[in-house]
C-alpha cells in the first residue's frame, strides 16, 4: 500500500481554478499534494476529517506590507487565522529591499512603525533574514519604487529622478529581479513618490519586460477626484514599457467620485483586449494609510489610529480632536504628525462592482505594528467568504476562491501554488462555508475570525482545529 504524510478526508474540494466543486480526499507527500481523488488505497501517518467542510489551496494575500511583520511577528497570526498561506509583500513603493537609504524619509514610510530599523540593500539580504527568521506563511516581495528612489536620491525625494538616477535605480531593480523579486511597485499618490513623471515609470517598468513572472503593481497618483486619469495613466505605463499591471486596492475615494468605477472599469476591459490587466481589493468601504493633509477632501470621518507626538488621541476621530484643540483639520494634522488613520471614503457600490470583476484579485492592504489596525489585516478573507459569498451572493464560493489563490498566484508569478492538484505545493485551507466570517471590526480590530479549521504550509500544519499550532514553515519565494 502506498503511504503519505496527511490525507484530508472527504471534503469538498474548491481548486482554485474557478471550476465547480468535487467531493475528494486530498493527500499530502513531502509538502506537495500526491493525489487529489480517492485516497482510500493510501495510508497516510494522519487523517484529518474534512467532511461537510471545504478544501482550497491557501490564500494568497496579494496586497500586503508585511515585509517587516514576517521578521518581528514571524507567527503571522493575523494571516494563518485568515486561512492565508502566502502574502506579496513590498507593495505601494515601499519594500523593505531594495532600502539602503538612511535617515529619516517622507510619507508613506511612516506607515509602518519600525519600518526604519529593517532596510536591507539587497533581495538576497532580505531572503536570508525571512530564512532565518521562519515565519509562518510564505513571502513573495515586490521591489518598491519609493524604496529605490530614495536608496539613490535619498531624502530628496520632491522631483523628478535624473537620467543618472534613474539607470542607478534600473540597475538595483534588476538586480532584484534577480534575486527572486516578483516586479516592480509603485505609490505615486505620496509624497515620496508624487513628483515622479509617467516617464520615470515607464523606464523603470522597461526592467520588468526581460522577466516572464514580473509585474507592475501600482498604487495610483490619485484614487479620488482624477482617479479616471490615473487609471489611464496606469495603463499607459503598462502599455508603453511592456510591463504587465495590476492597480492596487482599486478605489473611487470620496462622495463626488462614487460610481466612478464604472468608467474606470470600462477602462481597464478595453486595455485587457491587447494587454494584462489585473486589480486588487479589499471587502471594506473606508481605508487606511498615512494621516496626510492631500488625503482631507476625500473623507468627512478620519479616524486618527495612531500619533507618534498625541499617541493619547489614538483612536479618536479628527473632527473631535480639531474641535478639542481649537484648530482647523488641517491644523490638527500638522500637530499630530506623523500619524495614521482610517478613512471612510467608499461607495459600497463601487466596492462591489470591483469586486465582482473578472480580473480583481483579493489583497488585505493590512497595516501591522499598531494596536488598533484597521479590521482588513484580521479579517479581509473570511469578510469576503462570510459576507460577500454566504449573506449577499455578490461571488459564487469557486469564483471567490479563486480571486484569493489561483488568479493571484498567477498573477504573481508563483509557481505550483494557488491550485489543489497532484504535484502542487500543499498550501491548504479547510473552512467551514457555513461559518466562516470575519469578526474583526473597526472598535475590535484585531478578533481572529471564525470558521477556518486548518492551514497548511509548504506541507506542514499552521494551524489545526482552529488553533495556531508552533510550526513555521514559511519561505521567501524567488
Ligand atoms: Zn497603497
Ligand atoms: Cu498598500
Amino acid at each position: 500500500m502506498q503511504r503519505c504524510d496527511i490525507i484530508l478526508q472527504d471534503g469538498t474540494v474548491i481548486d482554485g481554478t474557478g471550476a465547480t466543486a468535487q467531493r475528494a480526499d486530498v493527500a499530502m507527500e513531502g509538502g506537495r499534494i500526491l493525489h487529489v481523488g480517492d485516497c482510500s488505497e493510501i495510508k497516510a501517518d494522519e487523517v484529518i476529517d474534512a467532511s461537510g467542510q471545504v478544501i482550497a489551496p491557501g490564500f494568497i494575500d496579494v496586497h500586503t506590507h508585511d515585509d517587516w511583520a514576517l521578521l518581528a511577528t514571524p507567527d503571522m497570526a493575523f494571516k494563518v487565522t485568515q486561512g492565508v498561506t502566502s502574502v506579496v509583500a513590498g507593495n505601494c513603493g515601499i519594500s523593505a529591499a531594495p532600502f539602503s537609504a538612511k535617515g529619516d524619509l517622507p510619507a508613506p514610510f511612516d506607515v509602518i512603525p519600525g519600518i526604519s530599523a529593517g532596510r536591507f540593500d539587497t533581495v538576497e539580504a532580505y531572503a536570508s533574514a525571512v530564512t532565518e527568521a521562519r515565519p509562518a506563511v510564505n513571502v513573495r516581495l515586490l521591489a518598491g519604487h519609493s524604496s529605490l528612489r530614495a536608496s539613490v536620491m535619498g531624502a530628496d525625494l520632491e522631483r523628478a529622478a535624473t537620467e543618472s538616477e534613474i539607470n542607478a535605480m534600473r540597475d538595483a531593480l534588476e538586480l532584484a529581479l534577480r534575486q527572486g523579486a516578483a516586479g516592480l511597485s509603485s505609490g505615486l499618490d505620496y509624497p515620496a513618490a508624487l513628483s515622479a513623471p509617467m516617464e520615470e515609470m515607464i523606464e523603470l517598468a522597461g526592467v520588468l519586460k526581460g522577466h516572464d513572472r514580473a509585474v507592475y503593481t501600482s498604487h495610483m497618483r490619485d484614487e479620488s477626484d482624477t482617479v479616471i486619469a490615473s487609471v489611464r495613466e496606469t495603463l499607459e505605463t503598462g502599455q508603453r514599457s511592456g510591463a504587465r499591471v495590476v492597480i492596487s486596492h482599486h478605489k473611487c475615494a470620496g462622495k463626488a467620485n462614487f460610481g466612478k468605477s464604472v468608467e474606470t472599469l470600462k477602462l481597464i476591459d478595453a486595455a485587457r483586449c491587447g494587454h494584462e490587466v489585473a486589480l486588487d481589493v479589499y471587502p471594506y468601504v473606508a481605508s487606511s494609510t498615512s494621516l496626510i493633509e492631500r488625503f482631507l477632501p476625500s473623507a468627512e470621518d478620519i479616524k486618527v489610529i495612531w500619533s507618534t507626538p498625541h499617541p493619547e488621541q489614538d483612536g479618536r476621530m479628527l473632527n473631535e480632536i480639531a474641535a478639542d484643540w481649537g484648530v482647523s483639520r488641517e491644523m490638527a494634522v500638522t500637530r499630530l504628525q506623523p500619524a495614521g488613520a482610517i478613512y471612510f471614503d467608499m461607495d459600497e457600490g463601487d466596492l462591489q462592482r470591483i469586486m465582482q470583476h473578472p480580473a480583481a484579485m483579493i489583497g488585505s492592504d493590512g497595516l501591522p505594528g499598531v494596536d488598533k489596525p484597521h479590521p482588513r489585516l484580521w479579517g479581509t478573507f473570511p469578510r469576503v467568504l462570510g459576507r460577500y459569498v454566504r449573506e449577499l451572493k455578490l461571488l459564487e464560493l469557486t469564483q471567490a476562491i479563486h480571486k484569493m489563490t489561483g488568479l493571484s498566484a498567477t498573477q504573481f508569478g508563483m509557481i505550483d501554488r494557488g491550485v489543489v492538484r497532484a504535484g502542487c505545493i500543499a498550501d491548504l485551507v479547510i473552512f467551514d462555508p457555513d461559518q466562516v466570517a470575519d469578526m474583526a471590526d473597526f472598535d475590535h480590530p484585531t478578533r481572529p475570525s471564525r470558521g477556518i479549521s486548518h492551514v497548511m504550509v509548504n506541507g506542514a500544519l499552521a494551524l489545526a482545529d482552529g488553533q495556531q499550532t508552533t510550526t513555521r514553515a514559511g519561505a521567501f519565494l524567488s
